[in-house]
């Protein structure tokens, strides 16, 4: 049996406007998604027969990348994140398989994170109908800090660029990491889940047209894109206020995009007396927020309070490995 892990990711940055080619901070967390495939006399996937075009994710994985024609394979997948909830549970899910995968095919060889990230990639764009950003598959696959960009970013470590014909016209981007610095260890994110879940796709569409029928609303992606390099600064040299400050500017741009809902305004409002900067996380519509903080037990209780359902992690776990 071949067997990996590809943790989940959480955006401090940019989410939406990096669909348009702005700059995105996202950190891999300690939750993810666990694959394993194993050969067998048909196709299952959790015990079930698998349905490719329920799960065009793991249909594009293992016929169009890989090409796979051997003896049908049982798959099992377990997740601990909350999926269509904006935390990279798709990403994870691909990384993850296509490592599985790829361990399975060439038992003796490493994992190459960059092509993983790459499959990945080409995954989420195959199942969110040609709209998707690197963002998640790029960072559940390097794990650590990885900023996503259309352009090269100063003071990062630029890892391998990409593109994709979106319905929007070509886009590239960049593929940065930033090392965290030490000062960070102490810090940690609480992520509160609304129990509303939020297909990616469906927001990313929402967005697109949002700024088609209103063309000055693309300077709310100017304004993220602001926010970023200010909160990358910030978690660059280590400034947990400063980072903090943007999360919360950055929240008010996603509200003015109309993405935040009132349940997950109200999550952020309940963890902020905890908090150093709280916000949405991923697409909105639903789906989570995310509280820095040095006090996670707090925070979690006031996400609990409010409705929301808390995960703790730290800030930019390691990326896809196998198991
Ligand atoms: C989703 O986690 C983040 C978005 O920016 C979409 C994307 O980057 O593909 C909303």
């Amino acid at each position: 049996m071949a067997k990996a892990f590809a943790p989940g990711k959480c955006i401090l940055f940019g989410e939406h406007a990096v669909v348009f080619g702005h700059p995105a901070v996202a950190v891999a967390i300690d939750q993810g998604v666990t694959a394993s495939v194993t050969e067998s006399s048909n196709w299952t996937l959790e015990g079930n027969r698998f349905e490719p075009s329920r799960h065009p994710h793991i249909e594009h994985i293992i016929h169009n990348v890989f090409q796979y024609e051997g003896p049908p394979l049982k798959i099992d997948i377990e997740s601990n994140l909350f999926s269509a909830a904006g935390m990279g549970s798709s990403a994870a899910l691909s990384n993850a398989l296509a490592a599985a995968l790829h361990l399975h095919i060439n038992p003796d060889s490493k994992l190459d994170q960059v092509k993983l990230a790459k499959m990945a990639h080409s995954a989420e764009a195959f199942a969110q109908k040609g709209r998707a950003s690197p963002t998640d598959s790029s960072t559940s696959a390097l794990g650590g800090c990885v900023v996503v960009s259309g352009d090269r970013v100063p003071g990062t470590i630029h890892v391998f660029d990409t593109s994709l014909n979106t319905p929007e016209g070509n886009r590239e981007w960049t593929i940065n990491t930033v090392s965290i610095p030490s000062s960070l260890n102490d810090a940690f994110l609480v992520i509160g889940f609304t129990g509303d879940t939020s297909p990616t796709g469906k927001m990313v569409a929402k967005v697109a047209k949002l700024i088609s029928n209103n063309p000055e609303m693309i300077s709310e992606m100017e304004s993220i894109s602001k926010i970023t390099t200010a909160g990358l600064t910030a978690l660059s040299v280590g400034n947990l206020d400063g980072l903090g400050l943007a999360m919360d500017a950055c929240h008010q741009r996603l509200r003015n995009l109309e993405v935040s809902t009132p349940k997950l305004d109200r999550m952020v409002e309940a963890a902020k007396p905890h908090s150093l900067g709280s916000k949405l996380t991923g697409a909105g519509g639903g789906g989570c927020m995310v509280s820095l903080t040095n006090d996670p037990t707090r925070v979690a209780e006031a996400i609990e309070i409010s409705g929301g359902t808390p995960l703790i992690t730290r800030l930019g776990t390691e990326g896809v490995r196998a198991l």
